[in-house]
């Protein structure tokens, strides 16, 4: 595997997120509904029922720290850039009902471009022929200091090294386009906004509030797949002094078995989340729009069809296992 985690290039993302800018409810329509009439995430508020006053009170106190229930960092994310005048603006958007006609504009503008964007083709961009051709260094007889590494200068200086400005702008779960899977099997990247939402910790696991499959098609999101109700792993105990995997012993003292006998893949399958992919954050990576340091000349094998957007994992995991 050449890469783990690919960063976006610039265009695609910038499009869609300019329309979740400044004082518009777009952004909120995933957890709220459009019209706000519904419990956001089945816990908050119905916040078209509440009144200006409160609306007010409570987004400037998500901002401020002081308001809130147990999920309040996700609002913390979602209010952190607004302006005051910002919050005034939405509180009214939301009290108008069906939303000011700008404020409709925006969310069909949204939702459209979220359908139109469909799946962002992640391997566009970042194997760009021109720049493949200026820094693929294998093709390389002589490299100079401004292409070789990840300063790109020379090794004597010492300014402007800083890495390239990162720009957190994903927008909200429910309406961010998906992106396509890095090769077969790949984790797909979390393509929505992770404000509020991370680090995932032993008492707080939000993505289990949107991605568990009993409740991930009326959320609009992907269901955590079989595989992570599996636990693949062999069963080891020990015993006698012996290390025992799968009933033979593997050994600890004398000679050490042949691990090799040991069908791995002997599947386990879980009423619950195997602990092992708790932490989801450990293989999903949230995505930031910077370049990437290097050109990436990666080409997935055999990403065709449905494997663009969806993993066979559970179904392929026993080939070529006798
Ligand atoms: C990722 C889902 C999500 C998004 C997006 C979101 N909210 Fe929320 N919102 C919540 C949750 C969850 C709560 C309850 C949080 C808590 O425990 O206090 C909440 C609470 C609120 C409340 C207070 C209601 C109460 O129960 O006291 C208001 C007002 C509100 N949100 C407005 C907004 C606005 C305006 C936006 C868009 C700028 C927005 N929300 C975006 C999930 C979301
Ligand atoms: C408020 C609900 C919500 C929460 C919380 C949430 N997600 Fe999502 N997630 C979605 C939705 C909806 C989508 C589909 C894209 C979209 O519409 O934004 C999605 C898409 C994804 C995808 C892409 C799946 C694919 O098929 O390409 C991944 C990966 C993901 N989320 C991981 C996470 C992780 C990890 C967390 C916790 C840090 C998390 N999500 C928290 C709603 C949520
Ligand atoms: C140990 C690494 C790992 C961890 C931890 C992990 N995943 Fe995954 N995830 C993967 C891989 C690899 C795939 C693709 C192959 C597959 O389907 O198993 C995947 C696939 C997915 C998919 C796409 C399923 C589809 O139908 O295409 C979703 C959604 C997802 N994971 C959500 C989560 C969530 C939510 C968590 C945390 C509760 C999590 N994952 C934890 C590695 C991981």
């Amino acid at each position: 595997m050449k890469r783990t985690m690919k960063l976006l290039a610039a265009g695609s993302i910038l499009a869609a997120s300019a329309l979740y800018g400044g004082a518009s409810t777009a952004a909120c329509a995933g957890c709220h509904g459009q019209h706000f009439e519904k419990k956001a995430m089945g816990v908050s508020k119905i916040v078209k029922d509440m009144s200006k006053a409160d609306i007010l009170v409570a987004l400037k106190g998500y901002k401020a720290g002081t308001y809130g229930g147990a999920m309040k960092q996700i609002m913390q994310g979602q209010v952190k850039a607004l302006s005051d005048a910002d919050i005034k603006a939405i509180a009214d958007i939301i009290k108008s009902g069906a939303g000011t006609p700008t404020n409709v504009a925006t969310a069909n503008a949204a939702a459209a471009a979220v359908a139109a964007a469909k799946v962002i083709d992640i391997n566009a961009k970042v194997c760009d022929p021109k720049r493949i051709q200026k820094e693929d260094l294998g093709n390389k007889k002589e490299v100079d200091e401004t292409t070789l590494g990840l300063r790109k200068t020379s090794l004597f200086q010492e300014d402007n090294v800083a890495p390239p400005a990162v720009k957190n702008d994903r927008p909200a779960p429910g309406s961010a386009p998906r992106f396509e899977r890095a090769y077969v099997n790949a984790p797909p990247m979390i393509p929505h906004s992770v404000e509020g939402l991370l680090p995932i910790t032993k008492d707080n696991n939000q993505c289990l509030g949107c991605h568990m499959p009993d409740v991930a098609k009326s959320m609009g999101a992907t269901p955590i797949p079989a595989t992570h109700f599996t636990n693949y792993r062999p069963t080891t105990v020990y015993k006698n002094g012996e290390l025992v995997k799968e009933g033979k012993v593997v050994g600890l003292k004398g000679d050490i078995g042949n691990v090799g006998d040991i069908k791995l893949a002997k599947v386990k399958k879980l009423n619950h989340l195997y602990q092992g992919r708790y932490n989801c954050s450990q293989c999903h990576a949230p995505q930031a729009n910077v370049e990437t340091a290097v050109a990436n000349t990666f080409k997935p094998d055999g990403l065709t069809g449905d494997l663009k957007t969806h993993s066979n994992l559970i179904d392929m995991m026993d080939d070529g296992v006798k």
